[in-house]
């Protein structure tokens, strides 16, 4: 019986922050929680490292892709060591036997013929350096990323005809009832694939930092598009088009994935693997997002909070509870201090903490800290069969990823226990001479603390072994197999002494920026003077300007910068300028700027404009001076 759990591989433009962990740590907690049930579990993580955007991030920061790749992989891998994440493999995309088996893969599907090459169009923003489909861009025309005006633009292409797997797809979800989790999430991509499937573009020749296409198909400007390259990652990880030998996990049990990419991974990658002749994934789950205030962390937005911070503060175990507790799955949450002490003290210390204090207080107490169980069925019967009927219902919640109901659950059974020492009392027993009767209510409540600290394990590994270990015994899947799985109670315990585990919280414990001190030190975030020099600003004269009748933008320029022949440069002006005021117009020009092409033409550098409320000024010396003459 094996599992194959999965991670997103996370880019490496960005440095791990909460919502990242959460992923991981659910896809452990489920890895976890099938190793004790004996399974053979096959965990797996990693980055990744190729496309635009790190090709770009890399370039800010005066590093190759692969060095800046290789800074911020190795801090998501010290991350997961540091939290003790039980994967069994981190891959990255830059591992040559992943490239390997992505260029199998790519010819493979290139051979069955679901592989064409056309020109793909779209709407296209230089600045970013993507493309955008028309649904995503603001008013129609601008990026959705960073607001400027996009372009027509046609580049060549290789297509994979996911518009072939339409029907297959629909019928995968229709057939497959927990192929998507929560179950939910399965209308959304129905009708988003209802709505028809446009044949994907694979291939990108705007950029390098990518996986090159197998030698087989040559045509060397081209490199895949990051996705393909991603979502193979769960395959390559097992050797696909390598040594094969682990690709006995194949297929998948769950990808774990936020929502932002679940159309990736329960459309395009089944269709991918439909077309590589390979089974499909059991279930994708998707889980929500993690807030701040209301809006999704991310780096971008600088709201981010760092998770090796929160375990610090309060506790990996404490955090882990906390993640998985707090949000249904599948739904967003708000990350604040307040509801994980809130969640801390209540549920923590108050239930679990505190029947543990019992236990350990009453045997210690009057029985020389020896609890044997020999009475517990005579008296409390009904305690138990309650128990074992909520474990009963454990297993389907866990399957679905809804750790925040199986919590739910336990927290049931801890208020077994908890009601039964106030109702019998040991105590007053103890007064009564009733010594059996008090026992066998202590050995209940170590019964229960003890199955339910099996069953928390997968989500707070080091406070269940705690609470073992108190308990006299080792959370292993041999105890897991007699008290969960054959509902045997505990043998006679000698129950150890150990410190309070969940002390409470007065008040928070991490220190916070406030917004406005976030702000100025955004508004104060400064260039270095080699930065700036990095810029090649020219002056020129403005020679020939001509409309494209196309858009309602764009007029194409030819400026003389004191070069051989004069530059041609397309600039979004045509609301504020006519071509016939500019001819003879001194400017000031972005140089060195990567050429690119705007609606098919060429544009070799960037006009500088104010923009204010009246529209756009060109930006021109007080004098004329030479063409060419740098502006510093
Ligand atoms: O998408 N709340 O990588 P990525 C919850 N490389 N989860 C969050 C989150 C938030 N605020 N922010 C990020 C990629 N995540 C691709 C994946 S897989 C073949 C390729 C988590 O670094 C969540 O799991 O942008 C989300 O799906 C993932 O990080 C995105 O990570
Ligand atoms: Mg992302």
């Amino acid at each position: 019986m094996k599992k194959y759990i999965t991670t997103p591989i996370y880019y490496v433009n960005d440095v791990p922050h909460i919502g990242h962990a959460y992923t991981t740590i659910i896809a452990d907690t489920a890895a976890r929680y099938y190793r004790l049930k004996g399974y053979d579990v096959f965990f797996l993580t990693g980055t990744d490292e190729h496309g635009q955007k790190i090709e770009e991030s890399a370039k800010k920061r005066g590093k190759t892709p692969k060095e800046y790749a290789d800074e911020i992989s190795s801090k998501f891998k010290e991350l997961w060591d540091s939290f003790e994440i039980s994967y069994d493999k981190f891959i990255r995309t830059t591992d040559p036997e992943h490239i390997r088996g992505v260029q199998k893969a790519f010819e493979k599907m290139y051979e069955k013929g679901d592989i064409y090459k056309d020109f793909y169009e779209g709407h296209y923003c230089i600045s970013c350096e993507a493309f955008f489909p028309q649904s995503q861009l603001i008013e129609g025309e601008y990026c959705p990323d960073c607001g400027k005006e996009t372009s027509i633009v046609k580049e060549e292409s290789y297509f994979f005809k996911l518009s072939k797997y339409q029907d297959k797809l629909l019928k995968w979800y229709e057939e497959n009832e927990e192929a998507i989790l929560p179950k939910s999430k399965k209308n959304e991509v129905i009708r988003f694939v209802s709505e028809g499937l446009s044949d994907l573009s694979i291939t990108r020749t705007s950029f390098d930092w990518g996986v090159k296409l197998p030698s087989s198909v040559g045509d060397p400007k081209h490199v895949m598009y990051v996705w393909l390259d991603a979502l193979l990652n769960y395959v390559t990880a097992l050797g696909y088009g390598n040594d094969e030998s682990l690709m006995k996990y194949w297929p998948a049990d769950y990808h774990l994935v936020g929502k932002d990419i679940l159309r990736f991974h329960a459309v395009y990658w089944p269709a991918f693997l439909m077309s590589l002749d390979l089974p499909l994934p059991r279930h994708v789950a998707a889980h929500g997002w993690w807030t701040r205030n209301g809006e999704k962390m991310s780096k971008s937005k600088g709201n981010v909070v760092d998770p090796k911070e929160v375990a610090k503060a309060y506790g990996l175990d404490n955090f882990r509870y906390f993640l998985l507790r707090e949000v249904p799955f599948g739904q967003d949450g708000d990350f604040s201090q307040r509801a994980l002490i809130d969640r801390i003290n209540s549920d923590l210390s108050n239930d679990l903490g505190n029947l543990l204090n019992r236990v350990i207080g009453m045997s210690g107490k009057y029985f020389d800290y020896k609890i044997s169980g020999e009475n517990l069925l005579k008296f409390h019967k009904e305690e138990i069969s309650q128990t074992e009927s909520l474990i009963a219902q454990l297993d389907p919640l866990a399957s679905q990823m809804k750790w925040h109901r199986y919590l739910e659950e336990i927290w049931k059974i801890l208020s077994i226990a908890n009601k039964a020492i106030d109702v019998h009392a040991p105590w007053n027993k103890m007064k009564e001479s009733k010594d059996e009767e008090a026992m066998a209510t202590v050995a209940l409540t170590a019964n229960i603390l003890a199955k339910s600290a099996l069953l928390l394990y997968p989500i707070m590994p080091k406070s269940a072994e705690k609470i073992a270990s108190a308990l006299g015994f080792e959370i292993n899947e041999e105890s897991f197999e007699k008290y969960i799985e054959k509902s045997e109670i505990l043998p006679d315990i000698l129950i150890q002494k150990i410190p309070p585990l969940f002390p409470k919280i007065e008040a928070p414990l991490m220190q916070e920026k406030k917004e406005s001190e976030k702000r100025r030190q955004e508004t104060q975030e400064t260039v270095s003077i080699d930065d700036f020099s990095k810029i090649s600003i020219k002056t020129g004269t403005i020679v020939e300007a001509t409309d494209i009748p196309k858009s309602k933008k764009l007029l194409k320029l030819k400026v003389d910068l004191g070069e051989d022949s004069p530059r041609q440069i397309v600039a979004g002006i045509k609301e504020d300028y006519s071509p016939s005021d500019l001819i003879g117009v001194q400017v000031c020009v972005v140089a060195n700027l990567k050429p690119a092409k705007i609606m098919g033409i060429l544009s070799e550098g960037m006009i500088l404009a104010a923009r204010d409320e009246k529209g756009l000024c060109l930006i021109s010396p007080l004098r004329t001076v030479q063409n060419g003459t740098p502006v510093k």
